[in-house]
C-alpha cells in the first residue's frame, strides 16, 4: 500500500508519523512546497524506524508529484493554519487555492485514488474537492469529525474521571467553532448514556469545552494543534487501508441524508476499502435535526464564496 500525505507541516509529519509506527502502508511520501522540509522530516523519521522498528519506507520531496504516483490514499494537509483569534473560515481564499492545485496534481498520477482532506475550512475544501476532483463521491472524505470526536471523548472522560476509551461518542455538522454538535444524547460510557451520570450543566459544559476545543490549543500554543488532527486522519487511513469498517464521523456529500443536499458536512460512517462505504441514520432528535440544519446553512454560505474567489 501506498500513501501520500501532502503538506509537511505540523499536521502532515504528525500524521506521516503516525502511518508509520503503525506500518498501514509499505510506502509513504511526503510532499511539501517548501524546499527540503518534506526530505528532513522524512528522513529524521526514518531515523526512528531502528528505534522503533517499522518497516515502512518514507520519503519527502519537494514538490514532485511522480513520486506520489499509484498513491492509495493521499491526505491533503497543506495549507495555512490558523492563528490565535482567527477562526478556520478565514483561512479560506488562500487554502482553496493551495487545496485545488494539489488535487489536480494528485489526480495526473493516481487518478483513483482516495482523498482526505484536512485544510481548513474543512467542510468547504472538501466540498471543492468533491467538485473538481471528479472522483466518486466515496472516495472523498473530510478529516474533522474524527478530531472533534475524539476531543469530546477528552473532555467527557474529564469530567466522568474514566478513560476516553471506555466512551463512545460522536460529533456532526459542520467542523466549526459554531457549527459541530457534540451529540451528547447518544454517547455513552461502556454502553449506559454518560447523560446518566453527568448533570445538565455537566454536559452544557462539556459541550461548549468541545466546540472551542481547536480554539482553546490555538490559543495557548499560537497555532493550530497538530497529536491529534495528525492521530485522527491516521485513524481514517487505517480503516480504510485495513478495511476494518470503523464507524468514524466524517466530511462526506450528502445527497439527501440527514435532510441535506449538494453539501459535505461531518456525519458517522463506515470506513473501508473503498473509502466510505455507508452514512449511519443516528435518527436526530427535531432539537439535533435543527441543529444540524443551523450547521448547513452556515457551511452553504460558506461554500458560496467559492464563488466569488
Ligand atoms: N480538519 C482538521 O481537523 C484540522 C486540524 C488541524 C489543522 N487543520 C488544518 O490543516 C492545515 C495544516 O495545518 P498545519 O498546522 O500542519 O500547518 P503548517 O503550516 O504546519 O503546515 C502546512 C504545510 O503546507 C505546506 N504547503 C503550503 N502550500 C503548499 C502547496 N501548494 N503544496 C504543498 N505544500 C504546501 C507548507 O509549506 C507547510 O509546510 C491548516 O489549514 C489547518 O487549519 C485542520
Amino acid at each position: 500500500m501506498k500513501v501520500t500525505v501532502v503538506g509537511a507541516g505540523a499536521v502532515g509529519a504528525t500524521c506521516a508519523d503516525n502511518i508509520a509506527r503503525k506500518e498501514l502502508a509499505s510506502e509513504l511520501v511526503l510532499l511539501d512546497i517548501k524546499e527540503g522540509v518534506a526530505e528532513g522530516k522524512a528522513i529524521d523519521m526514518m531515523q526512528t524506524a531502528a528505534l522503533l522498528g517499522f518497516d515502512t519506507k518514507i520519503k519527502g520531496v519537494t514538490n514532485d508529484y511522480a513520486a506520489t504516483e499509484h498513491s492509495d490514499v493521499v491526505v491533503i494537509t497543506s495549507g495555512l493554519p490558523r492563528k490565535p483569534g482567527m477562526t478556520r473560515e478565514e483561512l479560506i481564499g488562500v487554502n482553496a487555492g493551495i487545496v485545488k492545485s494539489v488535487t489536480e496534481n494528485i489526480l495526473k498520477y493516481s487518478p483513483d485514488t482516495i482523498l482526505i482532506v484536512v485544510s481548513n475550512p474543512m467542510d468547504t475544501m472538501n466540498y471543492l474537492t468533491l467538485q473538481t476532483s471528479g472522483l466518486p463521491k466515496n472516495r472523498v472524505l473530510g478529516m474533522g469529525g474524527a478530531l472533534d470526536s475524539a476531543r469530546f471523548r477528552y473532555y467527557l472522560s474529564q469530567e466522568l474521571g474514566c478513560s476516553p476509551a471506555d466512551l463512545n461518542a460522536v460529533v456532526v455538522g459542520g467542523h466549526g467553532d459554531t457549527t459541530m454538535i457534540p451529540l451528547i444524547r447518544h454517547a455513552t460510557w461502556n454502553s449506559t448514556p454518560v447523560t446518566n451520570f453527568l448533570t445538565k450543566e455537566q454536559q452544557d459544559k462539556i459541550v461548549a469545552a468541545t466546540m472551542v476545543g481547536g480554539a482553546t490549543l490555538t490559543k495557548l500554543i499560537g497555532t493550530s494543534a497538530w497529536y491529534a488532527p495528525g492521530a485522527g486522519t491516521a485513524a481514517m487511513v487505517e480503516s480504510i487501508l485495513r478495511d476494518e469498517k470503523k464507524l468514524i464521523s466524517c466530511g462526506v456529500a450528502l445527497e439527501g441524508e440527514y435532510g441535506q443536499q449538494d453539501i459535505s458536512l461531518v456525519v458517522p460512517v463506515i470506513l473501508g476499502r473503498n473509502g466510505w462505504e455507508r452514512i449511519i441514520d443516528f435518527k436526530l432528535s427535531d432539537e439535533e435535526q435543527a441543529a444540524f440544519n443551523k450547521s448547513a446553512d452556515a457551511v452553504r454560505n460558506m461554500n458560496d464564496v467559492l464563488k466569488t474567489l
